[in-house]
């Protein structure tokens, strides 16, 4: 276990946190999923905390890992989405988070359409936020969440060339992916359509440690393991793909494409998955997918989120850490 202790409040984006910062997370994640192996999944961390989802953009992984994670820490769980909500009678985000927080929230879990919108919260509230997603920007859970399984995989990120095939353009994923793996050191190819990649990337301003690869058979040879990317379809009104025939054709993961990695070298995808899009189900479903165990290990390391952030205020506190003793 890293011996570097846990000094943030909130859980905004990985692009500031140092190397010793994201092995802290990883290593927390181990026992985590000791406690989800356990006959009775409870432990105590979080007795007496309100954990408040605030979820006003869709999802079903992240949503409900979350809700797993912190009840499976004994807390006190609320979820709310912008539909039913006073949201949809024009209540702002900020009044909304104040709300919460006025009942009792101590940690916001928030998913927003809007890049950015939980810096905006972290800094006018109380409650420590953590980012479930933000727009195009950042999806910082889920950038851990794909460390921990390629760690699990791999041994260590470091050294390692890991692929990011499709839809760089629009994905947050992408952008957290990148910022937890290079610290690791690994190498990131990104492999895509150039109308899919953030444009300052193709004229050379690609983040340090990673590289573009137009071609993805070649981005593919040799790769200690691939991410497959959602093709959002709900952004491409304005003609970035010729149509999804054809980025099928030339950017779908086949097994054919697959074989190209080093052996047994993992497939991963954040999900939801385009079934026969971005990737052929005998890939998803095949020997060397880990989309099932990515799933699970995202249980495992919000439970190590939500605990740290929890041991963070109790030791500036003065107290002394929760601990994951079973709960009778
Ligand atoms: N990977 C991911 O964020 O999935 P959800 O949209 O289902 O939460």
């Amino acid at each position: 276990m890293s011996d570097v202790s846990w000094s943030r409040r909130h859980v905004l984006a990985a692009d500031d946190w140092t190397k010793e910062e994201i092995e802290l997370v990883l290593d927390t994640t181990q026992p985590m999923l000791e406690v989800l192996s356990r006959p009775i999944r409870r432990a105590p961390p979080l007795r007496g905390r309100t954990v408040i989802l605030y979820f006003s953009e869709a999802s079903t992984r992240t949503r409900v890992s979350f809700e797993i994670a912190a009840k499976t820490l004994s807390a006190d769980v609320v979820s709310i989405s912008a539909s039913g909500s006073s949201v949809e009678k024009g209540e702002s985000l900020l009044d909304t988070v104040r709300t919460l927080e006025a009942l009792g929230g101590d940690i916001v879990v928030m998913r927003h359409a809007s890049s950015g919108a939980p810096y905006f919260v972290a800094q006018r509230c109380n409650a420590a936020v953590i980012n479930a997603g933000d727009g195009w920007h950042a999806h910082p859970t889920q950038g851990l969440l794909d460390a921990y399984t390629l760690r699990r995989a791999l041994g260590s990120l470091d050294g390692r060339r890991i692929v990011i095939a499709g839809d760089v353009l629009h994905s947050r994923v992408a952008r957290s992916d990148i910022e937890t793996f290079v610290p690791l050191g690994a190498r990131v190819t990104l492999s895509g359509p150039p109308t899919l990649m953030p444009p300052a990337w193709l004229r050379g301003g690609a983040p340090k440690g990673v590289e573009l690869e137009p071609d993805l058979d070649r981005a593919l040879d040799g790769a200690d393991a691939v991410i497959a990317l959602r093709l959002q379809r709900e952004r491409q009104d304005a003609g970035l793909i010729p149509s999804l025939r054809e980025y099928t054709r030339v950017w779908g993961l086949t097994e054919g494409r697959v074989a190209r990695m080093r052996d047994g070298a993992p497939v991963l995808h954040p999900g939801p998955m385009n079934e026969g899009i971005e990737i052929e189900p005998a890939v998803a479903h095949g020997p060397r997918s880990l989309i099932e165990s990515q799933v699970t290990n995202g249980v495992a390391v919000r439970m190590a989120l939500l605990y740290l952030v929890a041991t963070g205020e109790a030791a500036s506190a003065g107290e002394r850490a929760p601990s994951l003793e079973a709960v009778a």
